[in-house]
C-alpha cells in the first residue's frame, strides 16, 4: 500500500480521525500522515513523507519502541506501545501506539495520552507522599528518643521528597544557635559547629520564617558551609522553617547532588513534611525526649513548690508574702555575688523551701503567741531537719536542699541543727540566713510586732560574724539595701 493505493473513501477516512496514523513501508519509510499525526509530530509533511524513519528521527532505531515495530513488521502481530517520544523542541510528551501490520508495512495509530499519564503518576506521587507523611507519624508515635525520632523522620522525608541528602537543625533553648540534631544521605559528617540564627540560608529560613531556595549553592554567597558543598557534591538547597504552634523550632534541610525540579506541588509537599517534622520535634520535646520530660517535672516541680509555700501561708504557719520576699532578697544577694544561673536556680528553690519543715511542727508551738519553753523549742529545731527527711529522694532538689537544712547554723558554730562553722556552712545557706532573719525581723510574729528598719539593721550589723557570715552582710548592706 502506498498513499496513491488509498481510495479517496479510505482517506478522508484517515484524515479525519482524531488521533494520529501513520504508515511506513517495508523499507522503513513514511508513506503516509493524517493531520493529528503531522501534529504530534511537529514537523511539515513534506520533511517526513519518503523519509526512512531514522533519516527523520535520528536514533529512533535504537529505541525500545522501535524494537517492537520491528516485531510487529516481521511477526505480522499487531502490538500497543506506550511511548515518551520527544519532540523537535525537546518537550516530551506520552502516545499510546496501535501498531498493525498492513500489506505495505505497518500502520500506527496514535493517541496522545500525556495529560492522563502526567494525570497517574500524579496520583502515584500523591500516594507515595501521603504514605510519605504517614510513615513521619509512625516514627513519632514510635519514637523514645528525640534523635531517634529526628534520624527517622528525617530518613523518610528524604525519600519521599526524592532528594539526596538533609538535616534537622534545632534551636538550642537559651541561645539564638541552631545545632544538627540529625543528618541523612552524607557522604562524610555534618559540621558540628552550631549554626547562628540569622547566619546563612537556615538563618534566614528561621528570621522569614520562609522556605528559602538555592538553585546553585556554588555562585551562592549566603550559604556559609562551603566545605561541605564542595565535599558533598551538592547542588541545590531547600531550607525550610520547622514551625509548631507559633514558634520556629529550627529547619529542614535538603539538599541534591543535581538540579531538583521544584514544581508548586513539590515545595507544597515540602511545606506540609516540614510541617509534619515539627510537629514530630515538638511533641518529642514536650512528652517524648527524656531530657525534656525531666524539664517538664522540673517545672511541675517549681509549680509544686510554690504551691506548697502557698499552703504555708494559707496555714499561717508563714507571715504572708515571707516566703516571696525571702526569695528575691536571696537573688538578689546571689546575683550581686555572681552566682552561675544554675547556683541561682538552686539559691531560688532553696529559699521558697527553706521553712517547710515547718510543715511537721504542731500549730500549738508555731502560733504560740509567747515564748518557747525548752521541750517546745526542742521541737521548733526540729524543722530543718524535718525538711531535709521531706525531701531528700526529690532528684532535682538535692543541691536546693542546702538552705532548708542549714539555714539556722550560724557563722560562730552555734547554729542548728549540726552545729557548723564558717565555710563549712553552704554558701547558699549563709547567703539565706541573712535574708531570713531581716525578714523575720520586719515582719509581724505572734511573739511579738514587726522591728522598724533601724533595730533591724543595727541587728543584722551587730551579729556580723558571729550569726551571719561578714562577707555576706557587707554585700547586703552595700548592694541591696
Ligand atoms: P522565724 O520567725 O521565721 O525567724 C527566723 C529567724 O529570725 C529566727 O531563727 C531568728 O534567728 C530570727 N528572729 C526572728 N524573730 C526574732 C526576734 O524576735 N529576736 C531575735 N533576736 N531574732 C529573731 P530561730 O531563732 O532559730 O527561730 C526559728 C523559728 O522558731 C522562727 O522562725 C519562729 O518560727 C520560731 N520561734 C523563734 N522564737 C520564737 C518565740 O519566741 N516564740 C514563738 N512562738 N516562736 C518562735
Ligand atoms: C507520533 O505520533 O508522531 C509519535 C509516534 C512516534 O513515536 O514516532
Ligand atoms: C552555615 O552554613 O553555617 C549557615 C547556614 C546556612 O548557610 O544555611
Ligand atoms: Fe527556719
Ligand atoms: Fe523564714
Amino acid at each position: 500500500m502506498n498513499a496513491e493505493r488509498i481510495t479517496a473513501h479510505e482517506r478522508s477516512l484517515l484524515d479525519s480521525l482524531l488521533e494520529g496514523c501513520q504508515v511506513i513501508d517495508r523499507d522503513w519509510k513514511y508513506i503516509y500522515f493524517n493531520d493529528a499525526a503531522i501534529g504530534h509530530a511537529q514537523q511539515p509533511r513534506e520533511a517526513l513523507i519518503g523519509k526512512k524513519m531514522w533519516d527523520a528521527y535520528p536514533g529512533i532505531n535504537e529505541t525500545e519502541m522501535f524494537a517492537k515495530l520491528e516485531l510487529v513488521m516481521k511477526e505480522r502481530k499487531a502490538e500497543r506501545i506506550l511511548n515518551q517520544f520527544t519532540y523537535p523542541d525537546g518537550g516530551t510528551g506520552w502516545f499510546e501506539l496501535h501498531v498493525q501490520p498492513v500489506p505495505d508495512g505497518i500502520l500506527i495509530l496514535s493517541q496522545d495520552v500525556t495529560e492522563k499519564h502526567l494525570a497517574t503518576e500524579q496520583s502515584d506521587q500523591q500516594i507515595k507522599r501521603l504514605n510519605t507523611l504517614r510513615q513521619i507519624d509512625l516514627a513519632i508515635t514510635s519514637g523514645v528518643d528525640l534523635s531517634v525520632v529526628a534520624n527517622a523522620v528525617l530518613g523518610h522525608a528524604i525519600r519521599g521528597l526524592g532528594v539526596d541528602a538533609g538535616t534537622i537543625l534545632l534551636r538550642q533553648e537559651d541561645s539564638l544557635k541552631m545545632s544538627v540534631a540529625a543528618f541523612h544521605g552524607f557522604n562524610g559528617n555534618h559540621p558540628s559547629e552550631p549554626i547562628k540564627i540569622g547566619d546563612g540560608l537556615a538563618g534566614q529560613a528561621v528570621r522569614q520564617q520562609n522556605i528559602i531556595i538555592a538553585e546553585n549553592l556554588d555562585e551562592e554567597p549566603r550559604f556559609l558551609r562551603k566545605d561541605m558543598v564542595t565535599r558533598e557534591g551538592f547542588v541545590c538547597y531547600f531550607g525550610a522553617p520547622l514551625i509548631s504552634q507559633g514558634k520556629v523550632l529550627g529547619v529542614l534541610e535538603v539538599f541534591h547532588r543535581s538540579p531538583k525540579q521544584n514544581d508548586s506541588a513539590w515545595l507544597e509537599f515540602f511545606e506540609i513534611v516540614a510541617g509534619q517534622v515539627a510537629i514530630a520535634i515538638s511533641h518529642m520535646q514536650t512528652f517524648g525526649g527524656l531530657q525534656r520530660a525531666h524539664l517538664e517535672l522540673i517545672l511541675a516541680y517549681d509549680r509544686t513548690i510554690q504551691g506548697w509555700a502557698k499552703t504555708l501561708e494559707l496555714r499561717d504557719i508563714e507571715t504572708e508574702g515571707h516566703s516571696k520576699r525571702v526569695t528575691e532578697l536571696s537573688d538578689q544577694l546571689g546575683a550581686a555575688m555572681n552566682y552561675s544561673s544554675g547556683e541561682m536556680v538552686n539559691l531560688i528553690r532553696g529559699a521558697m523551701l527553706h521553712d517547710i519543715g515547718k510543715i511537721g511542727i504542731p500549730d500549738s508551738v508555731l502560733l504560740k503567741p509567747d515564748k518557747l519553753n525548752d521541750q517546745e523549742w526542742e521541737q521548733m529545731r526540729r524543722h530543718p531537719i524535718i525538711a531535709y527527711e521531706l525531701l531528700f529522694e526529690v532528684d532535682f532538689l538535692k543541691h536546693a536542699l542546702d538552705i532548708p537544712r542549714y539555714h539556722h547554723e550560724k557563722w560562730d558554730g552555734s547554729g542548728y541543727p549540726r552545729g557548723l562553722e564558717s565555710d563549712l556552712i553552704p554558701q547558699s545557706a549563709r547567703i539565706f540566713a541573712v535574708a531570713d532573719v531581716w525578714d523575720a525581723l520586719r515582719s509581724d510574729r505572734p511573739y511579738r510586732p514587726a522591728w522598724p528598719v533601724d533595730k533591724a539593721l543595727a541587728y543584722i550589723k551587730d551579729n556580723r560574724g558571729t550569726h551571719f557570715d561578714p562577707h555576706v552582710v557587707d554585700v547586703f548592706i552595700k548592694e541591696v539595701l
